[in-house]
C-alpha cells in the first residue's frame, strides 16, 4: 500500500472523456483550478487515459498538486465497450483482462497506485453475470495488491447491485450512473447506495436533465443567488449526497461548478427539486 496518506474523496470529479487531444491541457486546467478528484477509463473509444498522465504530470512540475493531493480513478472496460484500441489481450481470460487493463493504466496515469477502480459496465443490461463476479474478484485482487484504495461499478440498475449482494460479493465503494431527474434522479438506486453507504456519483446532470435546466424553479432559484442553472443542479446533487462529476471544457464553467458548493439552497428547495420531474 502507499506509504502516504490517501486523498480523501473530493466532493466533485472532473471527468475526462471525449476530450481527444485536449485531454492534457483540460486536466492540468481543472487541477489548476482547484478540482482534486479525476475520473478517467482505460477506454481508448472515449477516453485519452495517457493524455490525463501528460496533464498530471504537468501539473506535477508546475507545482500546483503532489499526487498525495488527489484522487484518481480510472476503469476497466469489457472488449464489448471499446475499439480496437485495447489495453488487454481479448483471448485473455477476464482476470488477466483485468490485471493487463489495470497495469497499463498505472503507465498512462504515471501512478503505482489509484484511488479508484470501477467496473464500466455489467456485461449483460439484465443483470450480474457470472463474468462480472470473475471481474470483480479480480478487481478485489487488484486492491489487495495495493493497486487501487477502493472499488467501484458503474451503468448499473438497483438489479444488478441486488443480484451482486445476493451472489455474495463485496459491496463497491462506489456507484457511477447517468442520473435521469426523471427517473427521480435515479431514485431507488440511490436509496440503496444510501443504506449501503456506497457514494452515489452523478454524470450527465447537465446534459441528461434539460427539462430541469429549463424549469422556472431552478431559474428562480439561480437568480435569487446570482448563480447559473447549472450551478443550482450540482448544489442539489451534492445536498442530496451525490458526489457529482463535470466534464466541462470551459475555464469559468470549471471555476462555477466548484463554487456551486457555497450556494444556498434550502431543505423545501432540494426536496422540491428532487421531484420536479419524476
Ligand atoms: N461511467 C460512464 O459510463 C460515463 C459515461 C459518461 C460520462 N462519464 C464521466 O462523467 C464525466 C462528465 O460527463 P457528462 O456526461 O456529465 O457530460 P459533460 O462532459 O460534463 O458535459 C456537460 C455539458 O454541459 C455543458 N455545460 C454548460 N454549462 C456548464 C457548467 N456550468 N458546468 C459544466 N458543464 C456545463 C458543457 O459545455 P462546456 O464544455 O462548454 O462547459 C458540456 O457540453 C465524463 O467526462 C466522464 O468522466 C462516465
Amino acid at each position: 500500500m502507499p506509504a502516504h496518506r490517501p486523498a480523501p474523496v473530493p466532493e466533485f470529479l472532473y471527468g475526462t472523456a471525449w476530450k481527444e487531444d485536449r485531454t492534457p491541457a483540460l486536466t492540468e486546467l481543472a487541477l489548476r483550478t482547484g478540482f482534486r478528484g479525476i475520473d478517467t477509463a482505460n477506454q481508448r473509444r472515449h477516453y485519452f487515459e495517457a493524455g490525463v498522465g501528460q496533464g498530471l504530470a504537468a501539473a506535477y512540475r508546475a507545482g500546483i498538486v503532489t499526487r498525495a493531493d488527489l484522487f484518481l480513478q480510472t476503469k476497466f472496460t469489457y472488449q464489448g465497450g471499446q475499439d480496437h484500441r485495447l489495453p488487454y489481450d481479448p483471448r485473455a481470460d477476464l482476470s488477466t483482462q483485468v490485471a493487463q487493463s489495470m497495469a497499463s493504466s498505472l503507465e498512462h496515469l504515471g501512478t503505482d497506485h489509484v484511488d479508484s477502480y470501477v467496473l464500466h459496465g455489467p456485461a449483460s443490461g439484465y443483470g450480474w453475470s457470472d463474468d462480472d463476479a470473475e471481474v470483480w474478484a479480480a478487481m478485489v485482487k487488484e486492491r489487495a495488491a495495493g493497486r487501487t484504495r477502493l472499488l467501484g461499478v458503474s451503468n448499473v440498475s438497483l438489479r444488478h447491485l441486488q443480484q451482486m449482494a445476493a451472489s455474495g460479493a463485496e459491496a463497491p465503494g462506489f456507484v457511477q450512473n447517468r442520473c435521469f431527474a426523471r427517473l427521480g434522479w435515479d431514485r431507488d438506486v440511490r436509496a440503496l447506495c444510501r443504506d449501503r453507504k456506497i457514494v452515489y456519483q452523478g454524470f450527465s446532470l447537465l446534459t441528461a436533465n434539460p427539462e430541469v435546466l429549463g424549469h422556472p424553479l431552478v431559474a428562480t432559484i439561480a437568480a435569487r443567488n446570482k448563480a447559473t442553472r447549472a450551478q443550482v443542479v450540482f448544489r442539489f446533487a451534492q445536498a442530496v449526497g451525490m458526489l457529482p462529476l463535470t466534464g466541462t471544457t470551459d475555464a469559468e464553467h470549471m471555476q462555477q461548478d466548484l463554487a456551486s458548493r457555497a450556494l444556498p439552497l434550502s431543505a423545501d428547495e432540494v426536496s422540491a427539486i428532487e421531484s420536479l420531474a419524476g
